[in-house]
Order: C-alpha cells, then structure tokens, then sequence
C-alpha cells in the first residue's frame, strides 16, 4: 500500500473541524480589524524565497521544497506566505490604488525539517501583513489582532516575547561586534554556528546549543535613536492597550528580512517547538525586490501547534436524521425524502438502499443519528413514515407532509 510521506498527515474529522472552526474565529476577528483575505499559489519561482526570505536563513538554505519543472524552472513549495503575498502585491499594482493594505492569508506552507512533535513538513500558517504603516500603531495593532484571535479561541497559557533587530543604520555595526566576539570565541560554539558565523551572526544569539553561555557573555544590541524610540512607542501602545509582553533581547527571528520589531507568541505546553507564531517589521523588504520604498509588518502562526494547545473539544455534531428504504418499492422516495430533508438543512444520513433492513439499522445507530426514517411499501400505501427514536427505542408513525416539521421541533 502507498503510504503518506513522512512529515505530512492526514486531517480526519472530528480534527479537521477543529481547524474550520478556529479559521472561523480568526476570520471573524481579522475581518473585525479590516483585514482582507488574499490567496496566492503554492508554488513560485524559487528565486522569490531566495531574494526575501534569505539565502542564509535555514528555511532557503536546507528547508526548500524545490523541483524543476519540464521548461527548466527552478520551482519551490512556498515555505512561508510573506514573498508571495508582496510579490501579489507589487505584481498586482496594488500599491498604486492602495499603498495600505491589510492582507490575510490562510494555507499550507512547505519545509524539508526533521519532522517531531509539533513540527510538520508540510503545516497550515494563518499569515498577517500590515502593509504600508510606518507608525508603531501598526506593529501594536497586528501583536493585539494575534492576541485578539488567540483569547477569541481560547487558547491558553501563552507568553508574548518582544526585541527590535534595529534598522539598516544600527545593525551593521553591532554585526560586527557580535562577528568578532564570536570569531574569538569560535573553538566554544556549536557547528550550526561555527558555520554561519560569517553569513548570519545575529542567528547564534538564538541557537539553542549555545544560547546559554551566549546569552550572558554576547555584546548587547544598541538600537539608534529612531529605533529606540519607535520600540518605545510600540511597547507603550501595547500596554497602554493591556497586553503582557515580555523583551527577550536574544531573540533574532530566523528569517532575513526582519529590521526593528521582532516578536513571537510561545507555550511551554508544546515542547522544545515553542513558537505558536511568530513576525515583526520588513521595512527594506519591498523596496529589495524591486517595488517602492513601503515598511511593512506581519505574522504568520502554525495553526497545528495552537490547535494542539486548545483544551476545549469541538462539539461532535451527528445526524439528526438517517433515512432507511426497507424494500425496493421504497428507494425512491426516501432517496426523495433525504434531499427534502438536506434542502431544509437537516443533517441527514442514510441512501444504503443495497442493505437489509437490520445492516441500515445498525449503520443508523454507528452514526449517533437520532431518528431513523424508515420508508416501506406499508408507510408508501398510507403516506407516512415510521420514525424511529434511536435514542429511547420509541416508534411512531408521522404523516409523510409533517416530517420537516416533526424533525425541526425535536432536534
Ligand atoms: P515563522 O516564524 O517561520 O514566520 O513561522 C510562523 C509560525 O509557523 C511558527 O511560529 C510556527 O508556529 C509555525 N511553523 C513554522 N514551521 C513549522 C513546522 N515545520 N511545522 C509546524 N508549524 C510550523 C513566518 O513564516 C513569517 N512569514 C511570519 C511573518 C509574516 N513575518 C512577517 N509577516
């Protein structure tokens, strides 16, 4: 038998209901905050992951789905929806008709990581982008929707961390304080490091190796004025709004494209996968590929991990009616009866006319159904039908014309 590759699952009911149900939740508050759903495909030109999310990030440089396809393509899965939204963006000109855009986007998202608990190669990301809104409003606001979403869920004991990565201006030199401490400290840090050194410094402040002895010993970040003041503001708007964050100084997000605010949203429930979602500020993102200078801000969240630290079950839902033909002379009119009843939008089950009586019984009873409908020569003579409570075992006849009534009144 062919079996489903590693990494990627199959989500059956009643789990899959727990994701439409939060994506329901999270669209009533997205849309409650001006957000617009936008869908791009799940595969692009591996030059666009490249170009934003980074060449020295791990997602580019080890995750990558990629193929080449019949005309020489590089082709890639899209590990993350941040390029292609603002590729939708720039392609689209939606910046000429509004440079603000609130986007959201739900979908699969595709990375080659060693599969565990909590991590997926192939997983569903809920993703935010505030477009266009330099002030620290923005980056308070989308932190708060997030917030917003998870309490809307009831999604429970989560922590907010916080940092600001700088700007073009104070990060290149605090790089390279942190390359030459970390050169003069190379014979102490892990491989991953050792080798990212040059490409990426800022990453090993977060390696989970190191991170310890890094913590304490590592050159801290000195943010300039504008920064400073625009961490400042935003954390000001978040507490004046009544959020809890924390300022994590070591965290430096694992992707290229971020300058000032970084935050993520963790839970300890989860394991050594702890980020429940993740974002922060591309301000040189858009303008890097190709577009007009346009700050931007956004998160995405894996919806798997958040599901697996929601406590409360979704309501098992079953047919209320199954609908059983006890002879041939029957079928037709409750295979009839069965689309009356679902254009009424009563979840019916039933139309194993093949079986016996007795196996559409027992199917009746397998699904939770509450009424089984029973149609015979005998209910077809005196247009009627048997119904049968599956619950007290109690029968009664109803008039063939009652029975959306009869069925609507005893849910
Ligand atoms: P990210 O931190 O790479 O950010 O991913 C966001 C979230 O996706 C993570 O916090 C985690 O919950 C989930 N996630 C990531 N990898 C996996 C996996 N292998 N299995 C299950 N869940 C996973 C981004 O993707 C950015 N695009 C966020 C963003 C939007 N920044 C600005 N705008």
């Amino acid at each position: 038998m062919i079996k489903s590759l590693r990494g990627f699952r199959d989500i059956l009911y009643p789990e899959s209901k727990k994701f439409t149900e939060f994506e329901n939740i999270a669209r009533r508050v997205m849309d409650a905050f001006g957000y617009k759903e936008i869908r791009v495909p799940v595969m692009e030109q591996k030059e666009l992951f490249i170009k934003s999310t980074g060449e020295t990030s791990d997602i580019v440089s080890k995750e990558m789905y990629t193929l080449e396809d019949a005309g020489g393509r590089n082709l890639a899965l899209r590990p993350e929806a941040t390029p292609g939204i603002v590729r939708a963006y720039l392609e689209n000109g939606l910046y000429n008709t509004q440079p603000v855009q609130k986007l959201f986007c739900i979908g699969n998202m595709f990375r080659a990581e060693r599969p565990q608990k909590g991590r997926y190669r192939e997983f569903e990301q809920i993703d935010v982008e505030y477009i266009g809104n330099p002030n620290p409003s923005a980056d308070a606001e989308v932190i708060i929707l997030l917030d917003k979403i998870f309490k809307q869920a009831q999604v429970e004991g989560y922590t907010i961390e916080l940092n600001s990565l700088g700007c073009p201006k104070c990060r290149p030199p605090y790089r390279e304080k942190l390359l030459s401490f970390l050169k003069q400290n190379e014979d102490k840090l892990c491989e991953n490091c050792v080798e990212r050194i040059e490409k990426n410094p800022l990453r090993s402040l977060d390696c989970k190796t190191d991170k310890l002895w890094l913590r304490d010993k590592a050159p801290k970040m000195k943010l300039c004025l504008d920064c400073e003041n625009q961490f400042n503001q935003v954390q000001e708007l978040l507490t004046a709004s009544g959020l809890k964050f924390k300022f994590n100084p070591n965290m430096v997000r694992g992707l290229d494209y971020y300058s000032k605010t970084v935050f993520e949203f963790k839970s300890v429930e989860i394991g050594s996968q702890d980020a429940i979602a993740g974002g922060g500020r591309y301000d040189s993102l858009i303008k890097s590929m190709g577009g007009p200078d346009i700050p931007s801000i956004g998160w995405a969240m894996g919806v798997e991990r958040v599901l697996s630290i929601i406590k409360k079950e979704p309501k098992a839902v079953y047919p209320l009616a199954f609908v059983i033909s006890a002879d041939k002379e029957g079928q037709t009119r409750a295979f009839v009866m069965m689309q009356e009843l679902q254009n009424a939008e009563i979840q019916t089950g039933g139309g194993l006319f093949s079986q016996s009586l007795k196996s559409q019984m027992r199917v009746a009873d397998k699904t939770n159904a509450k009424y089984a409908l029973i149609l015979g020569e005998e209910e077809i003579k005196s247009n009627s039908v048997t119904v049968k409570n599956l619950k007290s075992g109690s029968q009664e006849k109803i008039a063939r014309d009652k029975i959306i009534n009869f069925l609507e009144k005893n849910k």
